[in-house]
């Protein structure tokens, strides 16, 4: 087993589209689920909740956002979103990490979105902890309204991440990362 600080230093996400079967069965990703919402939670609101899209949910969700794409001819760069769209059908595992965050009396809607950041990431990590590569993907349409419906969205929700898992033989190249020096400073007063 590698030590941790190990593990944190050198840890990296797969493409999407490099992730094959086998995913996670449910008992896999039950746990990781768990480990994934045991994150900081400033008021213990639990302002985020995990879809588990299967492959037939993908499919119906990829026919409609293609509709809506294309009932929106206006739409800059259609056919990246269209690639975009195109990722839903690949891989064995995909888990939406939804954002519910509220007008709290004390807790700031800030604290709570950042709180669901969190889980997108622990989730990464309880996935790569059981052995699958994952990775945290964004879209057009998650911050489309018109797609909320399609998305199955409740009011004030949004989606923080569209994690998909799976297993992937190739190797990962490093990515560069920022110099400490760039992003560490030091106020003494
Ligand atoms: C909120 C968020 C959304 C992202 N959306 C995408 C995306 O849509 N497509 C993509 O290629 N990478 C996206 N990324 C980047 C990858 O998830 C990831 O950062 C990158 O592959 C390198 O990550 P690593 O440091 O874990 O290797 C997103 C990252 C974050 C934090």
């Amino acid at each position: 087993m590698i030590e941790l600080a190990d593990y944190l230093k050198t840890r990296r996400s797969s493409l999407s589209m490099s992730l094959e079967a086998p995913g996670p069965d449910e008992a896999q990703l039950k746990d990781m689920l768990t480990i994934a919402s045991r994150v900081p939670d400033h008021g213990k609101l639990a302002p985020w909740r995990f879809v588990l899209w299967t492959p037939d949910a993908r499919k119906t969700m990829h026919q409609d956002l293609t509709k809506l794409l294309v009932a929106k001819p206006d739409m800059p760069e259609a056919g990246k979103k269209q690639q975009g769209t195109n990722k839903l059908l690949h891989g064995p595992c995909v888990v939406a990490v939804i954002s519910k965050s509220s007008n709290h009396p004390k807790i700031p809607q800030w604290e709570q979105i950042l709180s669901a950041g969190a889980v997108c990431q622990n989730m990464l990590m309880a996935a790569n902890a059981h052995g699958f590569e994952a990775q945290w993907l964004t879209a057009w349409y998650i911050y489309d309204k018109d797609a909320s419906s399609i998305l199955q969205l409740e009011q004030g929700e949004a989606v923080a991440g569209i994690i998909h898992i799976g297993s992937c033989s190739t190797p990962k190249k490093e990515r560069p990362r920022p110099e400490l020096g760039d992003i560490y400073s030091i106020r003494e007063s």
